[in-house]
């Protein structure tokens, strides 16, 4: 199964044998092509995956606020559903990861495959490989029971909205995420009972 590109970038193509693809550069004075292999996460990757994460994910860049990206997440994410945790690999590097884990309600027969985490090496972005550990992740789910998916992005995340609405997703939902630093609002309350006070100071003076 091959997917042809008619701009003359990588194309995919299925070794049936292996399950595994293989990410074809366009052919360039007949150079061997890279291979990639989509597989399950193991526990010794990761490390690596905790690694690419930090790498795409820096400190002011964290995806959403009430999630930020550490070694616990990644472990934690490994415990709770290995099933859901695949990995791209090239030659021995991981290039990509897709967490993810099922979420199921009380008084909903249901069953949502949330998709956590999406990653892929800012190197090898636009070759299809997101797609292919999006499709190995949500073949999974749905092969246990999933009926719909969820994803949550920030809003400005332009290539992350791109990519999941390329897949068809919609329904966009807006949430609004608010902070409250008690410190703050204790300093704030502290300078407008000084100026009251100031202020009545002054009214008294004035009166009297
Ligand atoms: C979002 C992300 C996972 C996409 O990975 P990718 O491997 O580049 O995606 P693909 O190559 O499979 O893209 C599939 C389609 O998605 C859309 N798309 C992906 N990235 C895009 C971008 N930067 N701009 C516009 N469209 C984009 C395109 O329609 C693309 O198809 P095309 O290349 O044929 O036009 C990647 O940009 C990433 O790792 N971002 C940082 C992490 C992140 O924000 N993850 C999502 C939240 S957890």
């Amino acid at each position: 199964m091959r997917a042809s590109d008619s701009a003359g970038r990588y194309t995919t193509e299925k070794n049936m044998q292996t399950d595994s693809y293989e990410l074809h550069a366009p052919e360039e004075n007949g150079r061997r092509k890279p291979d990639i292999d989509i597989r399950d996460m193991g526990v010794d990757d990761i490390p690596a995956v905790f690694h690419l994460g930090e790498k795409v994910f820096t400190a002011d860049k964290t995806p959403t606020l009430y999630r930020t990206w550490d070694e616990f997440e990644v472990v934690s994410m490994f415990n709770a559903d290995t099933d859901y945790c695949f990995v791209a690999e090239l030659e021995g590097q991981i290039i990509g990861f897709a967490l993810g884990n099922i979420v199921e309600k009380k008084r909903s027969a249901w069953k949502y495959g949330y998709i956590v985490w999406l990653v892929v090496s800012p190197a090898f972005q636009r070759m299809g490989v997101a797609s292919r550990l999006f499709n190995k992740l949500t073949d999974k789910m749905v092969e246990d029971g999933v009926r719909l998916f969820l994803v949550d992005t920030e809003a400005d995340n332009h290539p992350a909205i791109e990519f999941f609405g390329s897949k068809g997703f919609g329904n966009t939902q807006q949430h609004m995420y608010m902070t409250y630093n008690p410190a703050n609002v204790e300093q704030q309350k502290e300078k407008k009972r000084g100026s009251r006070g100031k202020k009545n100071g002054n009214d008294h003076r004035r009166n009297g």
